[in-house]
């Protein structure tokens, strides 16, 4: 596990608004800043960043969370990753401490894939370049196809010889575990002794964003009919191939200058238009995009222009994975290859400028280009021809960025034509299916779990005395809030708020289980001399312990979006709160917890039979009512009755 000081030192490094902002543009707003939702599509910035509380928050899809959370949702990366991410952004060194063993096993169980995974590559590369049956067989094979030296290695292709375990017996040669060779798919036990698990193919690194090799593609030379074209990694702890797309690598600083990422199906074209100067391209190996995929793309453009021969299967693989390219505010165009080319015979027949002219004037816009498709499909099926309708209005629905709006008000015009049918009516089912898309959101989101998103009741500036009292988890939320926000402030010339919160809170306990678990961690931090803070506790550990600071802190952070606004044009009396804050928390935590005891005791006493435990019962009865009173009059309200 990464070192607590290790943590401490990249939390305070850390600058929510630096590292948000690389990903989402963000403009100042009072003391937050506002941007588009990266998680979500969005009619107007709801997407709220606060440099004080180190945290995001966005009111339309109601994600939100800390520096570490925001690069853990948008990268998928695991806490771990994130943390790393964050100290080579800030170069901090990593001092690492005990880890859980599983944890460990899959970190050391990663970083040996890559270790092989880096020697194979030099392996095949070699062989390749430096034996005569690599030169001979698959260097002159690539050189007849047209590659160029430089490209090869560029690419770092390789090759593997025809010899049954070449590759496994230089593996086994350097000490690496049989095991975990295996795992990277380039070995196989055959009759329990390991050999290569494929001979005399070219050999394709694929490369993950940062460089490092995941895994192979390995392609037969002679193609004879039994053998697959192409055999490919199986997924392993860094082989997950519906998050990475080949090229990505080499492609993502063209991608990113171009404003364009083109997509093709194979690796080969991949090399050749790179050969070609055509650097903006990654390939998908034929099968659907998937989310993760596209937004990977996202992250460099939002510009995606498919590239496919015209035949291909891979057309209509590619297809069914677009409306989610839409949801991701994707621009999706397509090109169809003629002839039966594809991209890399395609650009070696007519020549790049060629190439490049035919992509710029047949890039299609991909729902027209869809439409179409389904229309020659309906032919002349009225039944079939309505299902179209309803298909394009579909996807349309899915366009609902407000910078969007006239490209949808274009399509609309333009889909409609094509059908021959009324703006009007495409218009409105649009909106239709819009709406319902609107509502089933709305069910879903409200039937999240409290956690996940803030409690009405604190929001509102007068507190419903009877929501408070009827909700344990808002006064626990309460006491938690005002224990992060004032804890270390004096309470007295004696205590501090924090001492003063454990004094009073020492009877009673949390019924939530993360709030109970969160308090206690304060009051052992606090107790050990530390001086824990809601900032130093945002980057706790413990999942759920992070998760409640976020959320508790976000409720002041709402409170306050209203309040920077009304602020501007008062002029407010800076009144410290805080004393009140925490006797109103800390009572109303008790007398919400003395409400209990005295509905528990009320049925004791009912039930009860024997006289002793009836007068034990009243006492307990006056103790509960005393204690009540004492709480009530120093709050200057009677609530209970
Ligand atoms: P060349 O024919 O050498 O130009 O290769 P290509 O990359 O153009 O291959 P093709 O267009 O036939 O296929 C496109 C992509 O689909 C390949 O790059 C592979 O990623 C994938 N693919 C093709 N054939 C196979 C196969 O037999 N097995 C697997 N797993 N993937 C394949
Ligand atoms: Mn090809």
């Amino acid at each position: 596990m990464i070192s607590q000081s290790t943590i401490q030192q990249i939390t305070s490094r850390i600058d929510i608004v630096e590292v948000v902002g690389e990903y989402v543009k963000l403009k100042k707003r009072g003391a937050n800043y506002l941007g588009n939702c990266p998680f979500h599509n969005e009619k107007t910035p709801s997407f709220t960043v606060s440099p004080s509380k180190e945290i995001y928050k966005c009111f339309g899809c109601g994600k939100s969370g800390n520096t570490i959370g925001f690069i853990m949702e948008h990268e998928k990366f695991t806490y771990v990753e994130a943390l790393k991410w964050l100290a080579a952004r800030y170069n901090i060194s990593i001092e690492e401490t005990a880890v859980s063993p599983e944890v460990k096993q899959q970190q050391q169980t990663s970083d040996s894939l890559y270790v092989i995974n880096n020697f194979a590559q030099q392996h095949f590369s070699k062989n390749l370049f430096e034996t005569e049956e690599g030169r001979d067989i698959a260097l002159s094979y690539l050189k007849q196809r047209g590659f160029r030296e430089e490209i090869i290695h560029k690419f770092q292709l390789g090759y593997n010889l025809e010899q049954r375990d070449d590759f496994t017996k230089a593996a086994l040669a350097h000490q690496f575990n049989p095991e975990l060779l295996v795992k990277t798919g380039l070995v196989v036990l055959r009759n329990e002794l390991p050999v290569d698990n494929y001979r005399g193919r070219i050999i394709f690194p694929i490369h993950n964003p940062t460089g490092k090799v995941t895994g192979f593609g390995a392609r037969v030379i002679k193609s004879t009919e039994k053998a697959p074209k192409y055999i490919n990694t199986p997924e392993n702890e860094i082989y997950v191939k519906s998050r990475l797309l080949y090229g990505t690598y080499f492609a993502r600083q063209a991608i990113d200058k171009l404003d364009e990422c083109l997509l093709v199906e194979g690796y080969t074209d991949v090399v050749s238009l790179h050969q070609s100067g055509i650097e903006n391209v990654v390939a998908s190996g034929g099968t659907s995009l998937t989310v993760d995929q596209l937004r990977l793309i996202r992250k460099y453009t939002s510009n995606l222009t498919i590239i496919y021969d015209g035949d291909s299967a891979g057309v209509k693989a590619a297809l069914r994975g677009l409306d989610m390219a839409i949801e991701e505010s994707l621009n999706v165009r397509l090109v169809l290859i003629p002839d039966n080319e594809d991209p890399d015979s395609y650009v070696n027949k007519v020549g790049v400028s060629a190439f490049r002219s035919f992509i710029d004037t047949n890039k299609k816009d991909f729902i027209l280009f869809q439409l179409e498709v389904m229309l020659k499909d309906a032919g002349n099926d009225t039944i079939k021809k309505a299902e179209v309708v309803n298909q394009v209005a579909e996807t349309l629905s899915k366009i609902h960025r407000p910078e969007d709006f006239t490209k949808l008000q274009d399509y609309i015009r333009q889909c409609s034509g094509i059908l021959k049918i009324e703006e009007g009516g495409l218009t409105t089912l649009v909106n239709k299916l819009k709406r319902d898309k609107v509502t089933k959101e709305e069910k879903r989101n409200a039937s999240h779990s409290p956690l996940d998103a803030p409690t009405d009741d604190l929001q509102n500036a007068e507190p419903d005395i009877n929501a408070l009292l009827n909700n344990d988890e808002a006064q626990e939320r309460s006491v938690i809030r005002v224990l992060l926000e004032y804890g270390l402030k004096p309470w007295d010339d004696e205590k501090t708020m924090a001492e003063y919160i454990f004094e009073e809170l020492q009877e009673f306990h949390f019924e939530n289980p993360g709030m109970e678990k969160l308090y206690e961690i304060y009051r052992n931090q606090y107790e050990e001399g530390f001086q824990p803070t809601a900032k130093s506790l945002l980057y706790h550990d413990d999942e759920e312990v992070r998760k409640i600071v976020v959320n508790i802190n976000i409720v002041p952070f709402e409170l306050s979006l209203n309040w920077d606004k009304i602020m501007e044009g008062m002029n407010i009396n800076n009144r410290d709160v805080s004393r009140q804050d925490v006797l109103m928390s800390v009572n109303y935590f008790k007398l919400r917890k003395l409400k209990k005891m005295f509905e528990e005791n009320q049925r004791d006493m009912e039930k009860s039979v024997s006289f002793e435990e009836q007068i034990n019962l009243m006492k307990i009865h006056k103790v509960l009512k005393e204690e009540e009173q004492k709480i009530t009059s120093q709050l200057g309200t009677v609530i209970l009755k």
